[in-house]
Parts: C-alpha cells; structure tokens; sequence
C-alpha cells in the first residue's frame, strides 16, 4: 500500500489526476472504474481540461440507486453524465452503468459482474463512506460480495440527503452496487479521502486489523493500493 499524504483537496485532486492519465497514458483501453459522490469532482474537472483521448477507454460505474430513473437528477449516471461524460469523447457504447429500475434487478446485477469478468478492470477509483463504505458495500459486506441490491445504512443516506434537499426520507433506501469481491479484482486501486470528517474513518481502514465493520479495511490486502489523502483526512494516521 501506498499512502500520498497532500495538503488539500486542489493537490489531492491533482495527484489523483496524474494517477488516472498515467494509467490511460500506459494504455490506451484502459478499462477504468469510477465512483460519484463529493471527492472525485476535483479529478474529474482536472481530467476533463487535459483533453485526454478517450475514445478507447471503457469506463464502469460503481453504484446506483434502486427505482431511480437514469435520468433523475439524483442518479449516479446522471452525476456521471454532467461531470464527466458529456465532457469528454468517450463512445457511449463504452460506458457501463447500472440500471437502478431493471426489471429484474438479480439478472442486473449478474449480468454487469459477468461484463466485469469480461472487460478485467485496470483501475478502480473508490471514495470511502465515514462508516467505511466502499462502492455502496456498507458494513458486514462480505469479502465475496459481487455485484447486488443491498440496503443503505441510515448514516449514508443522511450524507446523502445534501444532494436530496436535506430530506433523508428523500434517499432511496435501496441500492445497486459491485461487490467487495468486484472491487478487489481490479488491477489497481486508488482510494480518495478528504476532509476532517473521514479522518477517523481512514484511521480504521488503513491502521487497524482488518474487520467486516469496515469495508475499506480489506483494500490493505490488494497487491496495488494506492491511497491519496488531503491534510485533513490524514490526520489520525
Ligand atoms: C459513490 C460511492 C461511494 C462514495 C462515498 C464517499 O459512487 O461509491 O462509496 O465514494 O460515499 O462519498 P463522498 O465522496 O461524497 O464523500
């Protein structure tokens, strides 16, 4: 594991932004996963004002919200689509999302792992939740988790509510997510944290004993984890 402590966000988004292109600069299809949520806006910004070439990138999310439409404001592919994807030239047959309203949600699920399967991801971008959340894997997830339906914790779906006029009653409480086990078959993985409110949390994660009631604690076990923190979510460590 590699830890890159930076003094704020602005660094820590231009660390993360020198971590992606590298890796797309390395190969140019790439397979790439990517979260939504308030830490990755910085890198993507950045991503979008390099002009890189993504016309042979695949890009797979992580998450979705259960019985949202696509194109509710308040799903992740709408999020994706407004701060990275209508910005760059990446081919819409080249992005993987997951359909919060399939019908059968199971055949959903199964059936995005086996794409996963077929298209090995080279590196997967993670926030972290301050229960230690990764995708939408909340505490008790298994290691073996694969993609599936799962329920939001009350306390991420009040860190949420911002994006849902403060009203958590307004949070789905249901979700569609890749699984632990997904997560830790990417090639690599770049972990993102800022703010003084995950610095315990990261604490947990990357210090203490591996544990079920954390779900990021188990990232210390990938051969190629990269952790990039600001000033602040570093401060327990
Ligand atoms: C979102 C996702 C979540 C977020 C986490 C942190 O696609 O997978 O695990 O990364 O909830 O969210 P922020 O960055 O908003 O603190």
């Amino acid at each position: 594991m590699k830890i890159i402590i930076t003094k704020n966000y602005n660094d820590l988004s231009s660390k993360a932004v020198e971590f992606v292109v590298k890796e797309i600069l390395r190969k140019k299809s790439a397979i790439l996963g990517l979260p939504t949520g308030g830490t990755p806006m910085g890198l993507y910004r950045k991503l979008i004002k390099m002009k890189i070439d993504f016309s042979k990138i695949k890009i797979f999310t992580l998450d979705e919200y259960y019985g949202l439409d696509k194109n509710s404001n308040n799903s992740y592919y709408y999020y994706m689509k407004k701060y990275l994807f209508s910005h760059i030239n990446i081919p819409e047959k080249n992005i993987y999302t997951l359909n919060g309203k399939a019908k059968n949600i199971d055949k959903e699920c199964y059936q995005y792992e086996k794409l996963i399967k077929k298209n090995p991801i080279d590196l997967i971008v993670l926030g972290i939740g301050k229960d230690g959340h990764i995708g939408f894997n909340e505490p008790g997830s298994s290691l073996n988790s694969k993609t599936r339906l799962v329920n939001l914790d009350p306390s991420t779906r009040k860190a949420n509510s911002i994006y849902f006029n403060n009203k958590i009653e307004n949070v789905p409480k249901k979700a569609l997510t890749v699984g632990i086990s997904t997560i830790m078959s990417a090639k690599k993985i770049l972990l993102l944290a800022s703010g003084i409110e995950k610095a315990d949390i990261i604490r947990n994660a990357l210090k203490e004993d591996m544990s079920k009631d954390v779900p990021a604690s188990v990232l210390k076990l990938h051969s190629h984890l990269t952790v990039i923190l600001d000033n602040r979510a570093s401060l327990n460590i």
